[in-house]
């Protein structure tokens, strides 16, 4: 069985370590945590293996009394691989450490993508992924835009892209970043970063995008345009998304549905752990296509989760445990849960 760490055990190493258990051939190892606080206990009452960074933050959980299973160093010695959920720019300076252990690693969004040998998403790119030592899982709504991008691309010829993208403002855990009182222009200069990173999977693409973060912390929302290279009409491009893995179609009228909060309602009355949204939503009555060759539509994507999916890919084709990317995506979906089709009226 293959043996990963998880280092940074937050918003996405939580969540990370969570998909992990799910999986039947990658088992989790452990946890890497710096404080002994409230994560911390929680994953030692699950049965969770806690690691520290060094000797100060061991003898921090050893006066409070939370129970730790030994230091970083000593873990990667014995695992095959890592996956970094800190901070963005924290994960590059533990490069070293892995390099000296020889674990593979991957990254995440937020660190800067010479971080890796390859930025990743499998529906786009899986297998350059394969073999590599350093693989990094692009941000959420990198994620989403190239969920969408690829999924098209599969069966029409996508020519250039355009999108604005709605950011939600923080995390609900993130007390020190919000609210915010605004529509901040994220960045004033466009084009913002998001399309730039998009490049970094799929650098034939012409993407522009510009971003704004408002005052919420459920998802984030964009408007795309798809422009294609043939002519399409509205029921094909419904019938390519209906058919593709990770996204799913929201009934906007049927579910009586028309915002994020209801559809963050949905996930949780559906008894989601988390609340967690692994699919990126589309919302179906948004899709339209203009004089065949113009996809226009909307989608949201719950920040918190998207990349999980993602994590568990990169480490399979890291360690060349599955060589096909769609036998990964199959195998990840289906320990999370995941549905596809239309979000209440598909398996
Ligand atoms: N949150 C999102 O919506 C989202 C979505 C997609 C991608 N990402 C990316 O995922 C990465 C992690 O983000 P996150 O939101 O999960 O962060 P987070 O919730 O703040 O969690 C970060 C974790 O890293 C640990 N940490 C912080 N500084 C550290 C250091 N210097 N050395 C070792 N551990 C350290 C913290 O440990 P302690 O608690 O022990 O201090 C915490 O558990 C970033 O690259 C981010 O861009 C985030």
């Amino acid at each position: 069985m293959i043996k990963v760490l998880v280092k940074g055990y937050g918003t996405i190493g939580k969540r990370g370590a969570w998909a992990l258990r799910r999986q039947s051939d990658l088992t989790l190892y452990g946890v890497v945590k710096r404080r002994p606080d409230y994560s911390a206990i929680l994953a030692v009452k699950s049965g969770i293996d806690v690691y520290v960074p060094g000797e100060e933050e061991l003898r921090a959980f050893e006066e409070s009394g939370v129970r730790v299973a030994g230091l970083l160093d000593d873990a990667l010695g014995r695992v095959d691989a890592v996956v970094d959920a800190t901070p963005g720019g924290v994960g590059r300076k533990y490069k070293g450490l892995y390099v000296k252990h020889g674990v593979k690693a991957v990254f995440q969004g937020g660190e800067a993508p010479d971080v890796a040998q390859v930025s990743f998403n499998p529906l786009c790119n899986y297998s350059e992924a394969l073999g590599k030592d350093f693989i990094r899982v692009v941000s959420c709504n990198t994620t989403a835009l190239l969920r969408l991008i690829c999924s098209l691309n599969r069966y029409f010829t996508v020519d250039r892209v355009r999108a604005v993208i709605v950011r939600r403002g923080a995390d609900p855990k993130e007390v020190r970043r919000g609210p915010i009182n605004a529509i901040v222009l994220n960045p004033p200069k466009l084009p913002s970063h998001h399309g730039v990173d998009v490049k970094t999977v799929l650098p034939w693409l012409d993407i522009q995008t510009a971003a704004f973060a408002v005052p919420t912390t459920l998802m984030h929302t964009h408007f795309i345009q798809v422009f294609l290279k043939e002519g399409v009409t509205r029921e094909d491009v419904v019938r390519v998304l209906e058919g593709s893995p990770r996204i799913v179609l929201v009934g906007a009228e049927a579910l009586g549905v028309s915002s994020t909060a209801e559809l963050a309602e949905v996930i949780r009355d559906m008894g989601r752990a988390r609340g967690d949204m692994y699919e990126l939503a589309v919302w179906e009555e948004s899709v339209t296509v203009i004089d065949g060759r113009e996809v226009m539509l909307t989608q949201s994507v719950h920040q918190e989760s998207i990349v999980v999916p993602e994590n568990v890919d990169a480490l399979r084709a890291a360690l060349s445990i599955e060589k096909d990317g769609e036998r990964s995506i199959n195998i990840t979906d289906t320990a999370l849960g995941l549905v596809g089709g239309w979000l209440l009226w598909s398996s």
